[in-house]
């Protein structure tokens, strides 16, 4: 027996089913009317003696080069920066990819490097990464990552304008805090990263990171709001957005408000 088989994206009902749905309210109507343009097509197939049909949702992805996307990822992060400087920051990728130096690098899906632009010398530095941040192996790409959009564009600033990590890179177990011992075991990929970036000021977000770069036991209240020093470099501490999301209150607003101002002063060279 010949068979005739038909691939199909997606099914579509004929033009007289759309207008259908125009003057119908309910949802229920449209869905049986939808169905029933299904069968109709599906009656067509038949009459034209298709015996299967094949559905598939999405285009196939292209199998993507690994090793060619990396490079290229830190290129364009950092392309104006001196050549074995690019190749250090690619291999401290590759090594933190690969890291097992404490237990998250067993439960961890991909870690997070960091990504970004230098050329404005901003580097921000959150937590570690969450959920979505583990999955898509970039910082800052859930709620709390469009809070910080917003966050950047009420200076002007855009995601691409600043580099942006974290103290870990990579995600606790059920978003817990990171344990001493896994900001330790992390602390020199960081550590590195500044040394090669040279960010001209940090802004770190929330506690944790606030308490490492500055070795310091206050918690960021007591922090934000001025800038600090490490190692010669101006530091801005400011609430994390995650916990801004938590306690999105006007007065909390305002404080990062002002301390996003403290930045762009900064940049505008007219403090620190
Ligand atoms: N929170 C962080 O601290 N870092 C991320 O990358 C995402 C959420």
């Amino acid at each position: 027996m010949r068979l005739k088989i038909r691939l199909i994206r997606g099914i579509r009902c004929k033009k007289s089913c759309e207008a259908k749905f125009s003057d119908m309210d309910s949802r229920e109507k449209k869905i049986d009317s939808l169905i029933d343009g299904f069968r109709s097509y599906l009656d067509q197939l038949r009459g034209e003696e298709v015996e299967y049909v094949i559905s598939y949702g999405k285009k196939p992805e292209e199998k993507k080069v690994v090793g060619e996307k990396k490079v290229k990822k830190v290129k364009k992060m950092v392309e104006h920066l001196p050549e074995a400087t690019l190749d250090r920051l690619k291999k401290l990728e590759e090594e933190v990819g690969r890291c097992l130096r404490c237990g998250l690098g067993k439960t961890r899906n991909k870690a997070v490097f960091g990504e970004g632009e230098i050329k404005r010398g901003v580097m921000f530095i959150g937590e570690g990464p969450g959920a979505n941040e583990d999955i898509q192996g970039r910082p800052f790409v859930g709620r709390a990552g469009k809070l910080l959009d917003k966050i950047l564009a009420s200076i002007g600033l855009k995601r691409k304008d600043v580099f942006i990590t974290n103290i870990i890179k990579c995600r606790p177990p059920g978003n817990r805090d990171p344990k001493p011992d896994e900001v330790i075991a992390c602390w020199p990929y960081l550590e590195e990263q500044i040394e090669l970036l040279k960010p001209r000021v940090i802004v770190t977000l929330g506690s944790p990171a606030s308490k490492t770069l500055l070795e310091t036991s206050q918690g960021i209240s007591r922090l934000r709001g001025r800038i600090h020093d490490y190692q010669g470099i101006p530091l801005i501490p400011t609430y994390h957005p995650a916990y801004l999301l938590r306690t999105y209150t006007l007065e909390n607003r305002k404080k990062v408000w002002e301390d996003m101002k403290l930045l762009k002063n900064f940049l505008e060279g007219e403090v620190g």
